[in-house]
């Protein structure tokens, strides 16, 4: 195609719509949702909907900025600048002018502050939005192929990225009990499920609150987030059913007694050792824990060559990829399949509908 053709078909305001004004949008949003975030608004606002809630469903949630300034203390200019750049992006609407009120824009709610909700993304974006600040180190590691020094990285980064991951589980287990809807109901009934890499606890957590009699044992190798784990199992009160140990795979395979009916890896591989010849030792220890009816599902982003043909909604995938470049190893549909092959395992499945997918792994 010449490119007095291409000139035809896209005009330079068409171009400046499709990327410029959605990417400032977009940034904007970002960073107005951030800051509602670690401001405490969103909080604010989400516990005032569940009160409301108890006198029937919320989906939208009002304010006025004298309230959220008096409640949480906030200077009202800057507050006032933050409203309207809020407004502009859509996040809040003007519920009544005279009253000056305002109310979250609809589906809003449910997509920013409702951590409940199946479509909520703000831990995702608040996960961009702390990203920000450290341009300066990301520009270093362009230039010297580093890995980005996990301790330089905020801790509320990093449980935003935990949180993320459980979203990821969350939609893998909905996938999961629709296709293995006799075996999800007997792992409701009496199972014993493995969280290998479980973290901060949160994925176990949203799947403890669904699978109330199972057992989950959950282990990883750093402790800090299995402090947290140990708490967020106290506050619920779920000590008798669940437990989590900061210890490798391998010591636990060595020690452990017990077989699971599921183990879920939900994005732990890519975090993994780059090493080959380690993540198939992992894969090894993975199989003796699994019962022989057993599954192994594994969550994980998989990243397709840059070359290959693009397969529809692939952002959160390749967001995935651009925040991990070097600390994380994905693999393709291929490649994973390739590195199966290579381990005990005989079946490898890849379930997907639309954008969400999981590995189903059985012996
Ligand atoms: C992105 S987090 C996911 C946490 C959790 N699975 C979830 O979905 O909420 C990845 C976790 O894998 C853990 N991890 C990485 N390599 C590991 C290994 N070799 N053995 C056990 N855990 C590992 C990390 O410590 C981290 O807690």
């Amino acid at each position: 195609m010449s490119q007095n053709q291409n000139e035809k078909e896209i005009t330079i305001r068409d171009q400046m719509k499709k990327f410029l004004i959605k990417g400032f949008y977009g940034f904007n949003t970002i960073l107005s949702s951030g800051l509602g975030r670690r401001l405490g608004i969103f909080d604010y606002l989400d516990k005032k909907a569940k009160k409301l809630s108890e006198s029937g469903p919320v989906s939208s949630i009002s304010f006025t900025p004298e309230e959220i300034t008096k409640e949480l203390k906030l200077d009202p200019d800057y507050l006032d600048a933050w409203i309207h750049l809020s407004l502009e992006c859509g996040i809040f609407e003007i519920e009544n002018a005279q009253q000056r009120t305002i109310k979250t824009a609809p589906h809003v709610y449910d997509l920013l502050i409702n951590r409940n909700h199946m479509f909520y993304v703000g831990d995702t974006i608040g996960l961009f939005y702390y990203f920000a600040p450290v341009q300066d180190d990301v520009i270093e590691l362009f230039k010297t192929g580093k890995t980005l020094n996990i301790d330089d990285i905020y801790e509320e980064m990093i449980i935003d990225g935990h949180r993320s991951s459980a979203r990821c589980g969350v939609l893998v287990e909905g996938l999961f009990s629709k296709h293995f809807k006799d075996f999800s109901k007997i792992i409701r009934r009496q199972g014993k499920v493995l969280a290998v890499g479980c973290g901060y606890g949160f994925n176990m957590e949203k799947w403890a609150e669904k699978y109330k009699k199972t057992r989950f044992v959950g282990i990883d190798i750093d402790s800090k987030a299995i402090e947290f784990a140990k708490k967020l199992i106290e506050q619920h009160n779920w000590n008798d059913r669940i437990k989590v140990f900061k210890i490798t795979i391998n010591e636990y395979a060595k020690k452990s007694k017990e077989k699971y009916d599921l183990i879920l890896l939900n994005q732990v591989l890519h975090e993994m050792d780059h090493d080959e010849e380690y993540r198939r030792s992992v894969f090894e220890d993975l199989h003796t824990l699994l019962k022989d009816e057993g599954v192994l599902l594994v969550g994980e982003t998989m990243i397709p060559d840059t070359f290959s043909p693009k397969k529809g909604f692939q952002l959160f995938d390749i967001m995935h990829k651009f925040l991990e470049v070097k600390f994380a190893k994905f693999y393709d549909e291929k490649s994973f399949k390739e590195f199966i092959d290579l381990t005990p395992f005989k079946h490898a499945e890849l379930i997907k509908e639309r954008g969400n997918y999981f590995w189903a792994i059985r012996k």
